[in-house]
């Protein structure tokens, strides 16, 4: 026996040296055929060559902001062009590839990117909605799924995912992210990343994924998009750096840099996030692209002409200008002035190139270029179908009083409102690929569920705005609400008609789609007024209302919580959105959504987030004079972060610790039991968080450093386990080291941040 165990640990020795110097010289091999082959690519071009793979012009329909592109297919041809974007067809990427690789001197394939953010021409729900399912897998597949989409169609390079730590509801972006919490935010990250990447990015269904907005693009002062953002290493380095960080350690294959500036520096010029941060310490290797305009914008901020921003961009890290034609214009003369080297040229390049040859260009120009896989890989009914249960995981019921929802598949349903059959708004912001006139509004989801069964009437009720000005701002790029010249009052009597015919309102409100995303910032995050005034009518009926909230950020919404008895947030869900929310109302799907941000109770809470500090003088739930708190709100939210209702009812018990304390070579196991109460199977997202008690430096009150989603069927009882080690007590000190520090832990397992059950142990 012993001489078996001594062979078996010699001889598996002897094979795991062996496996990992194979392994260690076939990725250095591979490493060594593209450098080889870059290098020579490199060596055979001219300096003008060299700068040209650095612009990254767009092809496109879709511009936000002032583009300098012009004659683009000249362009490629003279090997001014290293990449384009916002070209949708493969038959289009194929024409451009053509000119790239036949007519350009060195016949160096183009890199083909677009915003594929959440979803190709199958979409999936807006990111914060996505986020909500706490599931990384479905985030993982539904990724997957867009880039095999996208690939098919010739794309080959993704401008996802958004990682950007969100925390004031004013700024329309936060739809585009995964809220605010930055464990979560991690994991959604390196799911996003292995979903589009898959594990070999030369396959031709894997593209490459860009995270951005790098950095701190979330933390825009008063929410207004683009504006300043002013914040200490610290609270960087725990809070805002950890998902961009999660997508690097995930192998992201490139960064763009975000519009704002950080320390007094645009990022896109700013070496020490750039250089310092990003490539020393996190060690990233790949390709760094400024965001539309990002480069030539530094004349507005005020740090200098075309030709020293560009200079500064390239010497702070940045390989790729898009859009600016910052590089292409100027970099040449920098050069001849010495303001940059032909080695920060090369470097750059050289990371293009890389990038091209990892993505399989360099072997096969057409890679991304079958005709074939267009027509019968995009927008199938399998995809569209699983976009329809992504969608249904991404819903929140916030409130269900008496459980009025489900609703039963009989009787006569008005639905009424301005998002009800908004079939351009389906989709959501940043749905570039989408084919709007294909979704699914509520309005058919609920038609086709209760066909034969039960009778829906339906009336738009209001506009989205009462001010046509203001509606006009909110619908841009063809996503009409179709406004109705007939008054407010018209609107409303004819809502009323309709609602005096059914036994229950289903009342479609909220934000229309270009209400959140890029410069869609809001000083008001209620649903806007008229609105409210049908909602009001409605409720006056006497009849049960189901509020469907359509938003892309968290909303005031406290009035319509003490006053509605069920509300269901359904963000933008995506292509299928109206079949998900009839599945969720009727009650084919029971929901499982949990909140990614806080709701607050009115704009002034704003920046409002539950893993804050506890300051000298902690708030409690009402104002206290010489207290942190307001004289005119109690200090809760009107829903916090992780919450989210269910058809089903669960219980916890009291946490279960397998010892109180812990070294940093140990670790604690955290246990809970879960009952499901009721007659319906349903899942839970259970959350587990932290607080360190005593730090070198202050801690937040909670931290998310667990969750596990599972179904728990009707009845059961599961028991949840989640191992605490030392890396999840650790923190960045004032001097940016990263460890945890001995003391008392608070330890919190629950449904949401604030219902949760705790016990505490010792680090040693
Ligand atoms: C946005 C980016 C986007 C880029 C390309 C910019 O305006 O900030 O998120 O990837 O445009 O469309």
């Amino acid at each position: 026996m012993k001489f078996i165990t001594r062979f078996f640990l010699t001889h598996y020795t002897f094979f795991l040296c062996f496996a990992l110097l194979a392994i260690a010289c076939s990725s250095k091999h591979s490493h060594s055929r593209m450098d080889r082959k870059v290098d020579s690519l490199l060596s055979l071009m001219t300096i003008e060559e060299k700068i040209g793979q650095l612009n990254l012009p767009s092809a496109g329909y879709f511009k936000t902001g002032e583009a300098a592109n012009s004659d683009i297919g000249k362009k490629i041809e003279q090997g001014k062009v290293g990449g384009l974007f916002n070209i949708k067809g493969v038959t289009n990427v194929r024409e451009m590839q053509k000119i790239a690789v036949e007519k350009s001197r060195l016949k160096i394939p183009l890199l083909f990117g677009m915003d594929v953010i959440h979803g190709y021409e199958t979409v999936f729900p807006i990111p914060l909605g996505l986020s909500c399912s706490w599931d990384m897998d479905l985030v993982q597949r539904s990724a997957r799924m867009a880039a095999t989409e996208a690939s098919a169609d010739g794309i080959n390079w993704a401008y996802s995912p958004m990682v950007d730590i969100a925390r004031d509801a004013r700024w329309g972006r936060i739809a585009e992210g995964s809220g605010e919490d930055p464990y979560l935010g991690s994991r959604i990250a390196e799911a996003m990343v292995k979903g589009y990447q898959g594990n070999d990015l030369s396959a031709n269904n894997t593209i490459m994924a860009c995270v951005k907005h790098y950095a701190l693009y979330g933390a825009a002062e008063a929410g207004r998009d683009y504006n300043t953002t002013d914040m200490s290493h610290l609270r960087m380095y725990n809070e805002y750096f950890p998902p961009y960080k999660a997508a690097i350690d995930a192998g992201v294959g490139s960064v763009m840099a975000s519009f704002n500036e950080i320390d007094g520096i645009p990022a896109t010029a700013n070496k020490w996030l750039m250089t310092d941060v990003l490539r020393k310490q996190w060690g990233f290797n790949g390709l760094l692209v400024s965001d539309y305009t990002g480069v030539s914008e530094m004349v507005q901020h005020g740090i200098g002409d075309l030709l020293t921003v560009s200079a500064r961009a390239l010497d702070a890290g940045i390989d790729m200008d898009m859009v600016s034609e910052g590089f292409l214009t100027t970099l040449a003369n920098s050069l001849k002035e010495g303001k940059i080297t032909e080695q920060q040229i090369n470097e750059a390049c050289k990371r293009i190139l890389q990038a091209k040859y990892k993505l399989g260009l360099l072997d096969d120009p057409y890679r991304y270029c079958h005709e074939e896989r267009a027509k019968t890989e995009i927008f199938t009914a399998a995809n569209r179908a699983f976009s329809r249960s992504v969608a249904a995981q991404s819903f929140v019921l916030l409130k269900n009083k008496n459980n009025l929802l489900p609703l039963k598949k009989q009787g006569t349903i008005a639905l009424i409102g301005p998002l009800a059959d908004a079939v351009e708004n389906v989709t959501g912001t940043w749905s570039v690929a989408a084919n709007f006139s294909q979704s699914i509004t509520l309005k058919n989801g609920l038609e086709k569920a209760t066909a034969g069964k039960a009778k829906i009437l339906y009336a738009k009720g209001s506009n989205l705005y009462e001010d046509a000005y203001l509606e006009e701002n909110a619908t841009p790029f063809g996503k009409t609400l179709h406004r109705d010249k007939r008054s407010a009052g018209e609107l409303r009597d004819e809502a009323l008609r309709v609602a005096k015919q059914a036994d229950v309102i289903v009342a479609a409100l909220g934000e229309s789609a270009e209400m959140t995303g890029e410069a869609s910032s809001r000083s008001d995050i209620s649903i806007p007024d008229t609105q409210t005034e049908l909602l009001k009518s409605l409720l006056q009926t006497g009849k049960p209302v189901v509020l469907v909230l359509f938003n892309g950020r968290p909303m005031t919404l406290k009035w319509e919580n003490e006053n509605v008895p069920a509300i269901l947030d359904v963000w933008f869900g995506g292509s299928e959105a109206g079949d998900a929310i009839a599945d969720v109302l009727l009650g084919d799907v029971n929901p499982s959504g949990k909140l990614t941000t806080t709701f607050p109770q009115n704009i002034g809470q704003v920046p409002m987030y539950y893993a804050q500090k506890n300051t000298g003088r902690p708030m409690g739930k009402w104002f206290e004079k010489f207290r942190s708190g307001y004289l005119d709100v109690s200090n809760d939210p009107v829903y916090p972060f992780g919450f989210g209702l269910s058809y089903s009812q669960f219980e916890y018990s009291d946490i279960r610790l397998s010892k109180t304390e812990m070294t940093p070579s140990d670790s604690i196991i955290v246990s809970v039991d879960v009952a499901n109460k009721s007659q319906r199977d349903g899942s839970e997202v259970v959350q587990l968080y932290l607080h360190d008690v005593v730090g070198s430096v202050t801690r937040p009150v909670k931290e998310l450093k667990g969750f596990q989603k599972m179904m728990i069927k009707a009845g059961e009882t599961k028991t949840v386990s989640f191992t605490l080690r030392n890396q999840d007590l650790s923190f960045y000190r004032y001097d940016l080291s990263l460890g945890s520090e001995p003391g008392k832990f608070e330890v919190f397992v629950g449904s949401d941040s604030y219902h949760v059950k705790q016990a505490s142990f010792e680090l040693k």
